[in-house]
């Protein structure tokens, strides 16, 4: 077979260890050969392909980004694309494609799969909000450079007795917010799944002044306040019809600021968290994807997703997979309340 990779949305690291496993296992283990294509979905629109071979793997496990190259482009937003995808596959003689991205990559996936297209998904997201899977890769990552920062901000936000208060991203799901800030000890953790009170939070901050210690606040992007609206960095929206998110850090600092009296700044994780190289977890998850993957394909098990439940990668449907979004369960969010104020 010959068979086209891609890479769809926001970048994540461990994207190329899945496109290595996939290539590697695809060449040397089935035969199969791969086309890469460009930019996500506008690869195959546009039929802008690069070479895909073991030659083109080597040496990217640890490399953060995508060497295809990543965009949010909607074939179904863009006139003619479903069928110009269908028409440059035929003339480039591939096959089926393996497509990795997250809900929005994925809810392509399945309608190209409705419409005679072959697709295997693999599920990436930094923010963990895929149903059907237990963690994407890309996750521990974030989470990991957003720990660091908050280890970091405790002794200078110590130093100098200010409230810090670190933006993370999150859309809809608070899980890089609540696994950062359990990580690293953060005296408030605020995620979308629940509206917060900004005079909860002040107090929670003053407490944390009285003794003696800094407060770190850690919110996600997509956090509101109760009666609030989410804050917008602008009025940008994605071919998806995602708002682009950000500022709710630099809001509640300074409502902290203007209610306590005590200085507070925030400090934006923004693209950090999806840049750079891959942890171990995210390398061995993203591999195992790869290789889970490449074995559906070669089985042309279409119309399916690669999955982790427990420690087992399984195969979901595609349908299953954009199905809902896994959000912060209250419990969970209960046991991080613990550590507030
Ligand atoms: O979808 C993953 C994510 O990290 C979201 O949390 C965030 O809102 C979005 O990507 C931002 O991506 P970009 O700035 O690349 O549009």
């Amino acid at each position: 077979m010959r068979i086209g990779v891609l890479t769809g949305g926001g970048d994540c690291p461990g994207l190329n260890a899945v496109i290595r496993g996939v290539v590697r296992k695809g060449v040397g283990v089935y035969g199969h050969e791969f086309v890469g294509f460009r930019d996500g979905w506008r690869g195959p629109i546009e039929a802008n392909t690069t070479p895909l071979g073991i030659e083109q793997v080597r040496g990217i496990l640890p490399r953060g980004g995508t060497i295809l190259g990543s965009s949010r482009t909607n074939p179904y937003k863009v006139e003619g694309g479903v069928e110009a995808i269908r028409e440059n596959l035929a003339k480039l003689g591939v096959d089926a494609l393996i497509a990795i991205g997250g809900e929005d990559t994925l809810g392509v996936a399945k309608r190209l799969t409705d419409d005679a297209i072959p697709v295997i998904g693999v599920p990436k997201t930094i923010d963990n909000d895929l149903g059907a899977t237990d963690y994407t890769f890309g996750f521990d990552t974030a989470v990991t450079v957003a720990m660091e920062a908050i280890d970091r901000l405790h002794t200078t936000a110590e130093s100098h007795h200010r409230a810090l208060v670190v933006e993370v991203m999150g859309r809809h799901a608070g899980w890089i917010a609540l696994h950062a800030g359990i990580a690293g000890g953060a005296n408030v953790i605020l995620v979308p799944e629940r509206p917060f009170d900004v005079d909860e939070v002040v107090r929670h901050v003053e407490s944390r002044f009285a003794t003696q210690y800094a407060p770190i606040i850690v919110v996600a992007e997509g956090a509101v306040p109760k009666d609030g609206a989410e804050v917008l960095s602008s009025g940008a929206v994605d071919a998806f019809g995602h708002v682009r998110l950000g500022g709710v850090g630099q809001w509640l600092a300074e409502e902290i600021e203007q209610r306590t009296g005590k200085e507070s700044r925030a400090v934006v994780l923004g693209h950090v968290q999806r840049g750079g190289t891959p942890t171990a977890y995210d390398r061995v998850l993203a591999t195992r994807f790869g290789l889970h993957a490449i074995d559906a394909a070669h089985e042309k098990d279409w119309g399916k997703m690669v999955a982790l439940r427990g420690t087992d990668i399984i195969r979901v449907p595609l349908e299953e997979a954009t199905r809902e979004l896994k959000t912060v369960p209250l419990e969970r969010y209960l046991e991080a309340e613990v550590f507030f104020g």
